[in-house]
């Protein structure tokens, strides 16, 4: 599977918070983001998984365009997200 982020950018309210970002994944590859609180991880994610408007720029995912497509649709298309910080995996 193949994740190709285009020049993504969004916010919050009329605050813009990603200023076009782009990425992308290989197939059977592991990306890493990383970043300081603030700096966007979460909103880029959101934006992927189709959880957070896009107002420029494109998402594509096995060589479709998906930027338009609602969450929902894109779990079908595999896309999962598992968020950390609310306890989902145990320490120990
Ligand atoms: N729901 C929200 N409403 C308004 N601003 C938000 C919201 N969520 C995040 N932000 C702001 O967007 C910016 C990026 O946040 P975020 O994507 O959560 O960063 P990270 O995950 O890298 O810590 C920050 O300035 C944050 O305050
Ligand atoms: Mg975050």
């Amino acid at each position: 599977m193949t994740l190709l982020v285009e020049g993504i950018s969004t916010g919050y309210g009329e605050t813009q918070v990603l200023y076009d970002v782009s990425l992308r994944t290989e197939d059977r590859s592991l990306t890493v983001m990383v970043g300081p609180n603030g700096a966007g991880k979460s909103t880029t994610l959101r934006t992927i998984t189709g959880l957070q408007r896009v107002w420029r720029g494109r998402v594509g995912f096995d060589g479709n365009d998906i930027t338009s497509l609602p969450a929902f649709a894109r779990v079908e298309l595999g896309m999962a997200s598992a968020p950390e910080g609310r306890r989902l995996f145990p320490l120990s």
